[in-house]
């Protein structure tokens, strides 16, 4: 019997008495048929409003890589609860995760902490400018690097706005924007080393930054082509440009050393976000020396009333040393199980002949519907590819589908593996997506 959402349905309509929009970030609104109120979580489980219980690859947008309310977590942030919350002032805590971070992440010498990643990306081209004397920073199309100003210049632009393959567009997707904001971003195309070369030639003496996600889990799950990482290098270190590794969400998921690790790469600056907290409201900007002496000289400023609070270094300090505990263990049991989730996945696409192909390394993965008459034997290569060939109404059938089933995908269409799942849950999610692959089948039309 598929789940109903009524009580949820109530809350969110006496929500918007209340909270602009009904919820309090805007992307929540994706949820259908309505975003969720819930109650509780354990583990890879959790539970709404309307007692509907989901095995959940949401997992906090990614940032309960260890599940839900894990006991040692629920442990180390009650301790420190009763010792003290706030103090703004300095603790043994952040020496201890500071040292944990430059001890896993091999590029990292400095930290400095904040609140949330979109923080630490501001902090980060504010440090480039300063280190570097230039202004403009390099991003790609479909890297999302936060929802301010700077962060989400030429995320996901409508494609008759995208402009040329070889100049892509500085566009903001908001309203309200700083417009000067967008002259100084260089936008180009993801995994294209060729285009990316001759886009930075005119601006190279201009460009303080290049950022971008080493593995982009914003658009589909998009794993770097051959040749992507050694171009951003080199790029960089040709024309005195510093490399900013936005690893909000890879950090940790992919191992202790991050993305980069596994990728060989070695940035000046790394953001660190969602997993280093385990779900409380903690980032981390970390980073070589020198890309931190402006900082350390005193003429940047780089602040915040919460940042480094005793709490959420509690939580940091207890994720870290658990990976840490986990040794070869992590990533590659969860990138096991995710490979297990995608290949069901796929059987279950072929039965139904619903064209439908998982993407990704499985610790994470995005399901990609093709739209009818677009090849499906190649993988999505960019954010232009994705909308081209990506059947998004046909996704958010399918996965309120699975939804009523109770399996809770991302509403965009990734999937997140966390510790706390097992190989019991992804065969228990592959019989209920037998029910949800069926009724989509039945029920989808274009
Ligand atoms: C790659 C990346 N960078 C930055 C951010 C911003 O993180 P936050 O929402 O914690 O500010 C996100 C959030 O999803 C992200 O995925």
């Amino acid at each position: 019997m598929a789940y109903t959402f009524e009580e949820s349905r109530k809350r969110f309509a006496i929500a918007q008495k209340t909270i602009p929009g009904g919820v309090n970030s805007g992307i929540r609104l994706m949820e259908k048929p309505v975003p969720l109120y819930f109650t509780h979580g354990k583990g890879s489980r959790i539970w709404d409003v309307d007692d509907n219980e989901y095995i959940d690859y949401q997992i906090g947008q990614g940032a309960i890589l260890y599940g839900h309310a894990p006991d040692g977590m629920v442990e180390a942030l009650c301790q420190q609860a009763a010792k003290g919350i706030h103090w703004a002032a300095q603790c043994d805590l952040e020496l201890e995760v500071s040292q944990r971070l430059c001890r896993m992440v091999p590029s990292v010498k400095k930290v400095r902490f904040n609140n949330c990643a979109t923080e630490a990306v501001a902090a980060a081209f504010r440090l480039a400018r300063s280190y570097t004397g230039r202004s403009k920073i390099l991003k790609f199309e479909g890297h999302y690097h936060g929802w301010l100003d700077e962060g989400l210049v030429g995320f996901a632009p409508s494609p008759d706005e995208w402009g040329p393959d070889d100049a892509p567009t500085n566009l903001h997707p908001s309203r309200g924007v700083i417009q000067e904001v967008l002259d100084r971003f260089v936008v180009a195309r993801w995994n294209d080393p060729g285009h990316l070369r001759v886009r930075i030639e005119p601006f190279a003496g201009q460009i303080a930054a290049i950022i971008f996600e080493p593995v982009v889990c914003n658009t589909s799950c998009l794993e770097p082509v051959k040749g992507m990482m050694q171009a951003i290098t080199e790029l960089c270190r040709k024309h005195g440009i510093i490399m900013i590794a936005d690893e909000t969400i890879t950090g940790f998921r992919f191992g202790t050393g991050g993305a980069q690790s596994a990728l060989g790469i070695d940035p000046d600056l790394t953001i660190f976000g969602k997993a280093v907290g385990g779900g409380t409201p903690f980032a981390a900007l970390a980073g070589k020396s020198h890309a931190f002496e402006p900082i350390a000289q005193g003429n940047t400023i780089h602040a915040g009333t919460l940042n480094a609070n005793p709490l959420c270094l509690a939580a940091s300090n207890w994720c870290l040393q658990y990976l840490e505990s986990l040794g070869d263990k992590h990533p590659n049991e969860i990138n096991n199980l995710g490979k297990t989730l995608m290949a069901g996945l796929s059987d279950l696409a072929h039965q139904w002949d619903i064209p439908l192909v998982p993407q990704g390394p499985g610790l994470t993965f995005h399901t990609t519907i093709f739209k009818s008459g677009q090849r499906e034997t190649t993988p999505i290569r960019d954010y232009r590819d994705y909308i081209q060939r990506h059947d998004a109404p046909r996704w958010a059938h399918l996965r309120r589908c699975l939804l009523e089933e109770g399996v809770r995908a991302i509403e965009r269409g990734l999937w997140f593996l966390s510790l706390a799942h097992t190989a019991d849950d992804i065969q228990e999610t592959l019989d209920r997506s037998k029910t949800a692959f069926r009724r989509h089948a039945e029920t989808w039309s274009a």
